[in-house]
């Protein structure tokens, strides 16, 4: 999904005078893997709601395919996932995956079945499990199956993996990159983590602290994997804290 965004700004209601967002342009191609740092209360997720049509921008326009969020409101294009996996607790995890299908549009983009989704994240073993039973990794890999089964065009992903412990995390990113390789949807990740944002994203927009206005666009083009001691890892971690450390003064990690 091809995205534009020109002069977005956001205020929230009984704060008119506080900005949550600073104005944002910026453009970004289909199939484009976005990563988005800044720190904290800069309106990184406002900019992600704005996006989804899960708040109306105070000012500016978001243009996806050409068209308003609210004109493609409940045509299931746009994937969310946050750090809570948002499961239904009495639902087993093939219950949960079914249950999402059932809400999909009948549209002819082939996609895949709640059984392929399982397998592909790892699942299929634990079908009749609760999601209680699942570790927090196993959640989140349960959340991408939906994601799966929805063959959204665009995810936005608000730092979803940053529950989990260290490991996980960078085992779930590797596994996630290999499960956005095939479909190409475009996304958006927010993330704190300047390592994370390397090793993932075709590019790198840096917010400004509150209200988050994009001071940096770092296009990325290394091949997958990426390692953090190749010299163009290194190189671009220099790029980046050179940013934040001009533009941000809280630490970013
Ligand atoms: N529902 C809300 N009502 C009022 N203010 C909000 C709401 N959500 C976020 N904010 C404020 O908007 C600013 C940006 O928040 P947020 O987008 O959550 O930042 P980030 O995700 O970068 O940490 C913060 O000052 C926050 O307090
Ligand atoms: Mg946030």
């Amino acid at each position: 999904m091809k995205i534009e965004i020109k002069g977005l700004q956001h205020s929230f209601k009984g704060n008119p005078d506080r900005e949550a967002l600073g104005e944002i342009h910026c453009k970004v191609s289909p199939g484009q893997f976005v990563a988005i740092v800044g720190p904290s209360g800069c309106g990184k997720s406002t900019f992600l709601r704005l996006i989804a049509n899960l708040l109306e921008p105070s000012t500016g326009e978001i243009l996806l395919d050409g068209k308003m969020p609210v004109e493609i409101a409940g045509q299931r294009r746009i994937a969310w996932m946050s750090q809570s996996p948002a499961l239904l607790p009495w639902l087993t995890v093939g219950e949960n995956v079914t249950l999402a299908q059932r809400f999909r549009p009948k549209v002819s983009r082939p996609r895949l079945t709640s059984d392929e989704a399982l397998q592909r994240v790892g699942l299929k073993d634990d079908l009749n499990a609760y999601p209680s039973m699942l570790s927090g990794g196993m959640q989140q890999r349960l959340a991408l199956a939906r994601i799966l089964t929805m063959d959204a065009d665009l995810w936005l992903m608000d730092e979803p993996f940053s529950a989990l412990d260290e490991l996980t995390r960078e085992r779930l990113t590797i596994e996630l990159l290999e499960l956005w390789r095939p479909l190409q949807p475009t996304v958006l990740w927010v993330t704190h983590n300047i390592y994370e944002a390397i090793r993932l994203a075709d590019r790198i927009l840096v917010m400004s602290p509150a209200p988050g206005k994009l001071v940096a666009d770092i296009p990325v083009s290394l091949p997958y994997p990426r390692h953090e001691p190749s010299p163009e890892f290194q190189q671009l971690l220099l790029n980046l804290r050179s940013v934040l450390g001009k533009n941000v003064k809280e630490a970013v990690q």
